[in-house]
């Protein structure tokens, strides 16, 4: 059996006709439709002189009226140089935060504060300063996915996308202290083969995905491209054909010639691929035993933090300027140096 997006829609559609439930009492409310909540959102966006950033994860409906849609290092790229007045993030908390880092004096707005991230939480700032107590010659590499305080404690961040980059451009004297991403960590490692301490935290969606599930899958298809994220087991990442981030998985299947694809990693990613490349096919690889049915604590390739965000939370948000990302000036200030220094290095 294999799991594709296509399946979460139905259900999703099943869903919802069995919530549908008939207008009770006199009042009489005309159901809001996707469609005009989506005019909402892009009528208070040119009130507001607003942009809306989404992740490559969101819904496609959020996808579809965002202003700019990307990876972890797109979307810190275009908070760097955005104009607008207001942030809207659609995304997960941390992301939203690094948009307000860059850009302290602007409004940043996420539809629901509650969108966290499971390697974030992995990693309290109080455990990290002890650990870098230990060692006073640690260059602490931190991956975008923690909190501003971690980052204000960080040498230099970095993506999926420009994780190898920025290892290689670490001092040569320095012990590499890379969080808090363990998997991502082991893959830069390889890549760039700099010894590296590794934060023992991982991304709790992506290592669901196992190896025996992914070669059945290969079997089935064995024309297929795998692409993975790096977030991914090493067991996973080695049966991938390209392993990258987000951004790059979509540039991976637009410019390699093959006609179908496994797609490894969050599925809301798939709404872009079959927007930018419609001949193609892409397959999301299954977070369970392809041989059974998806048992009752089925996760089906989706990060539940990304997946709180809806347009009705977006219009929210938009319309009561709340929830914002806050935080202290020392933290913005500390947590600022390192986000600018990967842009920096990025850009070269
Ligand atoms: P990307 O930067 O590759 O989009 O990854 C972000 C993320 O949270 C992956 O789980
Ligand atoms: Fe965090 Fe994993 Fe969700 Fe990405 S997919 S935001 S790493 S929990």
């Amino acid at each position: 059996m294999i799991f594709s997006a296509d399946m979460n829609m139905n259900l999703k559609n099943e869903i919802a006709i069995a919530d549908a439930q008939p207008v009770s009492g006199n009042a009489f409310a005309p159901p809001q439709t996707d469609e005009t909540l989506a005019q909402e959102i892009l009528d208070l966006k040119h009130e507001l002189n607003a942009v809306i950033l989404a992740h490559n994860y969101q819904v496609p409906e959020i996808q579809d009226l965002a202003d700019f849609v990307g990876d972890s290092l797109g979307l810190a790229q275009q908070a760097a140089r955005t104009d607008a007045a207001v942030i809207v993030f659609c995304g997960v908390h941390f992301m939203a935060e690094t948009a307000k880092i860059l850009n302290p004096n602007k409004l940043v707005i996420l539809p629901d504060r509650n969108a966290g991230c499971s390697l974030e939480e992995s990693c309290p700032a109080g455990k990290l300063r002890e650990l870098q107590e230990t060692n006073p010659n640690f260059y602490t590499v931190s991956y975008i996915n923690c909190s501003a305080k971690v980052k204000a404690l960080s040498d230099v961040i970095c993506t999926s996308g420009n994780a190898v980059k920025i290892v290689e451009a670490a001092p040569k004297d320095r012990d590499l202290l890379f969080v808090p991403d363990e998997n991502l960590g082991a893959w830069v490692m390889e890549q760039t083969g700099r010894p590296m301490t590794l934060w023992r935290g991982n991304c709790y969606a992506h290592i669901e995905f196992r190896r025996d599930n992914l070669l059945r899958l290969k079997q089935s298809f064995p024309d297929a491209k795998v692409v993975a994220h790096p977030e991914s087991l090493r067991e996973v990442r080695e049966l991938a054909d390209a392993v990258c981030s987000t951004e790059k998985m979509i540039t991976y299947c637009r410019q390699t010639p093959a006609e179908r694809f496994i797609i490894v990693t969050e599925s809301g990613i798939i709404h872009r691929m079959r927007k930018e490349c419609p001949h193609k096919e892409f397959i999301c690889a299954p977070t369970f035993d392809v041989m059974q049915m998806p048992s009752d604590n089925c996760r089906c390739s989706q990060c539940k933090f990304m997946k709180l965000n809806t347009l009705d939370k977006l219009r929210g948000c938009m319309k009561n300027l709340h929830p914002r990302v806050e935080l202290p000036g020392l933290i913005l200030e500390q947590a600022r140096r390192p986000i600018e220094r990967m842009l920096e290095i990025s850009a070269r």
